[in-house]
Protein backbone atom coordinates (compact mmCIF):
# COMPACT_ATOMS: atom_id res chain seq x y z
CA UNK A 1 0.00 0.00 0.00
CA UNK A 2 1.33 3.44 -0.58
CA UNK A 3 0.50 7.02 0.12
CA UNK A 4 -0.56 8.43 -3.04
CA UNK A 5 -1.24 12.31 -3.20
CA UNK A 6 -3.72 13.55 -5.92
CA UNK A 7 -3.52 17.50 -6.78
CA UNK A 8 -6.72 17.89 -8.56
CA UNK A 9 -8.35 15.18 -6.35
CA UNK A 10 -11.81 16.19 -7.30
CA UNK A 11 -11.24 17.02 -11.00
CA UNK A 12 -12.34 14.70 -13.71
CA UNK A 13 -9.07 13.18 -14.31
CA UNK A 14 -7.77 13.51 -10.55
CA UNK A 15 -11.54 12.11 -9.09
CA UNK A 16 -10.70 8.89 -11.26
CA UNK A 17 -7.49 8.32 -10.12
CA UNK A 18 -8.83 8.96 -6.45
CA UNK A 19 -11.56 6.19 -6.79
CA UNK A 20 -9.33 4.07 -8.90
CA UNK A 21 -5.97 4.02 -6.11
CA UNK A 22 -8.83 3.72 -3.03
CA UNK A 23 -10.30 0.95 -4.24
CA UNK A 24 -7.07 -0.81 -4.48
CA UNK A 25 -6.30 0.15 -0.63
CA UNK A 26 -4.15 2.53 -1.02
CA UNK A 27 -3.84 5.47 1.25
CA UNK A 28 -5.42 8.53 -0.37
CA UNK A 29 -5.38 12.26 -0.33
CA UNK A 30 -7.30 14.58 -2.23
CA UNK A 31 -6.21 17.95 -2.78
CA UNK A 32 -8.97 20.69 -4.43
CA UNK A 33 -9.46 24.29 -3.26
CA UNK A 34 -13.63 23.62 -3.24
CA UNK A 35 -14.26 21.88 -0.50
CA UNK A 36 -15.70 17.76 -2.74
CA UNK A 37 -19.06 17.27 -3.44
CA UNK A 38 -18.35 13.38 -3.28
CA UNK A 39 -16.33 11.87 -0.26
CA UNK A 40 -14.86 8.88 -1.80
CA UNK A 41 -14.87 6.15 1.40
CA UNK A 42 -11.24 6.08 3.26
CA UNK A 43 -10.13 8.74 1.09
CA UNK A 44 -8.31 12.20 3.16
CA UNK A 45 -9.51 15.46 1.51
CA UNK A 46 -7.49 18.23 1.83
CA UNK A 47 -9.00 21.83 1.36
CA UNK A 48 -6.63 24.77 -0.18
CA UNK A 49 -4.71 25.61 -3.06
CA UNK A 50 -1.81 23.14 -4.19
CA UNK A 51 0.97 25.68 -3.61
CA UNK A 52 -0.24 26.36 0.20
CA UNK A 53 -1.32 22.50 1.27
CA UNK A 54 1.84 20.92 -0.52
CA UNK A 55 4.44 21.59 1.86
CA UNK A 56 2.07 19.54 4.30
CA UNK A 57 0.93 16.39 2.31
CA UNK A 58 3.90 15.79 0.76
CA UNK A 59 6.35 14.80 2.94
CA UNK A 60 5.90 11.56 3.81
CA UNK A 61 3.93 10.60 0.83
CA UNK A 62 5.55 8.13 -1.50
CA UNK A 63 3.48 8.90 -4.96
CA UNK A 64 2.66 12.55 -6.38
CA UNK A 65 -0.08 12.84 -8.91
CA UNK A 66 -0.59 16.31 -10.42
CA UNK A 67 -3.81 16.61 -12.08
CA UNK A 68 -4.78 20.77 -11.97
CA UNK A 69 -5.46 22.35 -15.13
CA UNK A 70 -4.81 25.71 -16.17
CA UNK A 71 -8.07 27.17 -16.06
CA UNK A 72 -9.06 30.13 -14.64
CA UNK A 73 -7.19 31.75 -12.23
CA UNK A 74 -5.07 28.90 -13.13
CA UNK A 75 -4.08 30.01 -16.21
CA UNK A 76 -0.34 30.64 -16.46
CA UNK A 77 0.44 29.47 -13.08
CA UNK A 78 0.61 25.61 -13.99
CA UNK A 79 4.42 25.64 -14.21
CA UNK A 80 5.49 27.45 -11.21
CA UNK A 81 2.84 25.43 -9.08
CA UNK A 82 3.92 22.62 -10.87
CA UNK A 83 7.78 23.73 -10.28
CA UNK A 84 6.88 23.51 -6.42
CA UNK A 85 5.26 20.21 -6.76
CA UNK A 86 8.32 18.14 -8.16
CA UNK A 87 10.71 20.25 -5.83
CA UNK A 88 8.56 18.86 -3.32
CA UNK A 89 8.29 14.88 -4.25
CA UNK A 90 12.08 15.21 -4.79
CA UNK A 91 12.90 16.07 -1.19
CA UNK A 92 10.11 13.76 -0.17
CA UNK A 93 11.87 11.02 -2.37
CA UNK A 94 8.38 10.13 -3.74
CA UNK A 95 7.49 9.66 -7.22
CA UNK A 96 6.04 12.40 -9.74
CA UNK A 97 2.89 11.43 -12.11
CA UNK A 98 1.92 14.63 -14.03
CA UNK A 99 -0.68 14.63 -16.63
CA UNK A 100 -0.24 16.85 -19.41
CA UNK A 101 -2.32 16.97 -22.96
CA UNK A 102 -2.06 14.84 -26.21
CA UNK A 103 -1.05 17.73 -27.90
CA UNK A 104 2.53 17.08 -26.23
CA UNK A 105 2.83 13.74 -28.58
CA UNK A 106 4.07 13.82 -32.00
CA UNK A 107 1.78 12.34 -34.86
CA UNK A 108 4.33 9.98 -36.27
CA UNK A 109 8.33 9.55 -35.23
CA UNK A 110 10.27 12.79 -36.49
CA UNK A 111 7.43 14.92 -36.79
CA UNK A 112 6.70 17.78 -34.83
CA UNK A 113 4.79 17.59 -31.72
CA UNK A 114 1.16 18.47 -31.99
CA UNK A 115 1.51 21.81 -29.95
CA UNK A 116 3.61 23.10 -32.89
CA UNK A 117 0.96 23.23 -35.29
CA UNK A 118 -2.30 24.70 -35.77
CA UNK A 119 -4.47 24.24 -32.62
CA UNK A 120 -7.61 25.59 -32.40
CA UNK A 121 -8.34 29.27 -30.68
CA UNK A 122 -10.47 27.80 -27.38
CA UNK A 123 -7.72 24.84 -26.73
CA UNK A 124 -4.63 27.04 -27.41
CA UNK A 125 -3.68 28.13 -24.43
CA UNK A 126 -4.22 24.71 -22.64
CA UNK A 127 -2.16 23.11 -24.84
CA UNK A 128 0.50 25.53 -24.31
CA UNK A 129 0.83 25.52 -20.99
CA UNK A 130 0.16 21.54 -20.71
CA UNK A 131 3.53 21.61 -22.90
CA UNK A 132 5.26 23.91 -21.25
CA UNK A 133 4.62 21.79 -17.87
CA UNK A 134 6.32 18.67 -19.91
CA UNK A 135 9.49 20.85 -20.49
CA UNK A 136 9.40 21.69 -16.79
CA UNK A 137 9.99 17.91 -16.31
CA UNK A 138 11.79 17.11 -19.62
CA UNK A 139 14.69 19.98 -19.12
CA UNK A 140 14.43 20.95 -14.73
CA UNK A 141 13.40 18.06 -12.91
CA UNK A 142 15.31 17.42 -10.12
CA UNK A 143 18.13 15.19 -10.72
CA UNK A 144 17.12 12.86 -8.17
CA UNK A 145 13.19 13.15 -8.82
CA UNK A 146 11.63 9.95 -10.58
CA UNK A 147 9.20 11.79 -12.78
CA UNK A 148 6.47 10.51 -15.45
CA UNK A 149 4.55 13.09 -17.95
CA UNK A 150 1.18 10.99 -19.44
CA UNK A 151 -0.17 12.64 -22.35
CA UNK A 152 -4.35 11.25 -22.23
CA UNK A 153 -5.63 10.04 -26.11
CA UNK A 154 -7.01 13.22 -27.84
CA UNK A 155 -10.64 12.48 -27.76
CA UNK A 156 -10.04 12.24 -23.64
CA UNK A 157 -11.78 14.42 -21.37
CA UNK A 158 -14.92 15.30 -18.86
CA UNK A 159 -16.90 15.44 -22.24
CA UNK A 160 -16.81 12.16 -23.11
CA UNK A 161 -16.12 10.32 -19.77
CA UNK A 162 -16.73 7.07 -21.64
CA UNK A 163 -17.05 3.53 -19.64
CA UNK A 164 -14.39 1.46 -17.77
CA UNK A 165 -13.47 -1.49 -20.03
CA UNK A 166 -10.29 -2.98 -18.52
CA UNK A 167 -7.90 -2.08 -20.82
CA UNK A 168 -5.42 0.80 -22.57
CA UNK A 169 -2.36 0.99 -24.65
CA UNK A 170 0.43 2.85 -23.35
CA UNK A 171 3.38 4.57 -25.64
CA UNK A 172 6.02 6.97 -26.00
CA UNK A 173 6.04 10.15 -26.91
CA UNK A 174 4.07 9.25 -30.33
CA UNK A 175 0.61 8.96 -30.07
CA UNK A 176 -1.61 5.84 -30.35
CA UNK A 177 -3.98 5.82 -32.75
CA UNK A 178 -6.84 2.93 -32.97
CA UNK A 179 -7.88 1.02 -35.91
CA UNK A 180 -10.17 3.89 -37.25
CA UNK A 181 -7.81 6.51 -36.64
CA UNK A 182 -9.04 7.82 -33.42
CA UNK A 183 -7.48 8.75 -30.11
CA UNK A 184 -9.75 7.93 -27.42
CA UNK A 185 -9.22 6.76 -23.96
CA UNK A 186 -12.52 7.06 -20.96
CA UNK A 187 -11.56 8.63 -17.57
CA UNK A 188 -11.87 4.97 -15.52
CA UNK A 189 -9.26 3.48 -17.93
CA UNK A 190 -7.13 6.32 -18.18
CA UNK A 191 -6.94 6.17 -13.95
CA UNK A 192 -6.39 2.40 -14.71
CA UNK A 193 -3.16 2.90 -16.47
CA UNK A 194 -2.00 5.77 -14.29
CA UNK A 195 -2.47 3.35 -10.98
CA UNK A 196 -0.88 0.77 -12.92
CA UNK A 197 2.39 2.50 -12.99
CA UNK A 198 1.99 3.46 -9.88
CA UNK A 199 1.73 -0.23 -8.71
CA UNK A 200 4.41 -1.77 -10.77
CA UNK A 201 6.79 1.42 -11.75
CA UNK A 202 8.00 0.83 -15.67
CA UNK A 203 8.65 4.42 -16.50
CA UNK A 204 11.18 6.38 -15.22
CA UNK A 205 11.94 10.23 -16.08
CA UNK A 206 9.45 9.69 -19.69
CA UNK A 207 7.16 10.75 -21.60
CA UNK A 208 3.91 8.30 -22.16
CA UNK A 209 0.76 8.34 -23.65
CA UNK A 210 -2.12 6.38 -22.87
CA UNK A 211 -5.12 5.49 -25.27
CA UNK A 212 -6.94 2.46 -26.65
N1 LIG B 1 -7.23 15.32 -24.35
C1 LIG B 1 -6.40 16.01 -23.55
O1 LIG B 1 -5.25 16.28 -23.88
C2 LIG B 1 -6.88 16.46 -22.19
C3 LIG B 1 -8.25 16.52 -21.91
C4 LIG B 1 -8.64 16.92 -20.63
C5 LIG B 1 -7.69 17.28 -19.67
N2 LIG B 1 -6.38 17.23 -20.01
C6 LIG B 1 -5.37 17.65 -19.02
O2 LIG B 1 -5.52 16.90 -17.84
C7 LIG B 1 -5.27 17.72 -16.69
C8 LIG B 1 -6.48 17.68 -15.76
O3 LIG B 1 -7.60 18.20 -16.45
P1 LIG B 1 -9.10 17.89 -15.97
O4 LIG B 1 -10.01 18.23 -17.09
O5 LIG B 1 -9.18 16.54 -15.33
O6 LIG B 1 -9.24 18.99 -14.82
P2 LIG B 1 -10.52 19.42 -13.95
O7 LIG B 1 -11.63 18.43 -14.10
O8 LIG B 1 -10.79 20.84 -14.24
O9 LIG B 1 -9.96 19.27 -12.47
C9 LIG B 1 -9.00 20.14 -11.95
C10 LIG B 1 -8.86 19.82 -10.47
O10 LIG B 1 -7.82 20.63 -9.93
C11 LIG B 1 -8.31 21.34 -8.79
N3 LIG B 1 -7.52 22.57 -8.73
C12 LIG B 1 -7.33 23.50 -9.71
N4 LIG B 1 -6.48 24.45 -9.31
C13 LIG B 1 -6.09 24.09 -8.05
C14 LIG B 1 -5.18 24.67 -7.10
N5 LIG B 1 -4.51 25.81 -7.33
N6 LIG B 1 -5.02 24.04 -5.93
C15 LIG B 1 -5.70 22.88 -5.64
N7 LIG B 1 -6.55 22.31 -6.50
C16 LIG B 1 -6.75 22.91 -7.69
C17 LIG B 1 -9.80 21.49 -9.06
O11 LIG B 1 -10.56 21.70 -7.90
P3 LIG B 1 -10.86 23.18 -7.34
O12 LIG B 1 -11.28 24.02 -8.51
O13 LIG B 1 -11.89 22.97 -6.29
O14 LIG B 1 -9.57 23.63 -6.78
C18 LIG B 1 -10.09 20.10 -9.63
O15 LIG B 1 -10.13 19.14 -8.58
C19 LIG B 1 -4.94 19.12 -17.24
O16 LIG B 1 -3.55 19.25 -17.36
C20 LIG B 1 -5.57 19.10 -18.62
O17 LIG B 1 -4.91 19.97 -19.52
C21 LIG B 1 -5.94 16.83 -21.23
Amino acid sequence: MSTIVVFGGTGYTGGNIVREAASRGHQVIAVSRSEPTEHVPGVRYEVGPAEDVAARVVPGSDVVVATLSPRGDMAGRLVETYAELARLAAEAGARYLQVGGFSSLRPAPDQPRVVEGEIPEPYRAEALEGEATRVLLAERAPDELDWVFVSPAGGYGSFAPGERTGTYRVGGEIALFDAEGGSNISGADFALAIVDEIDEPRHHREHIGVAY
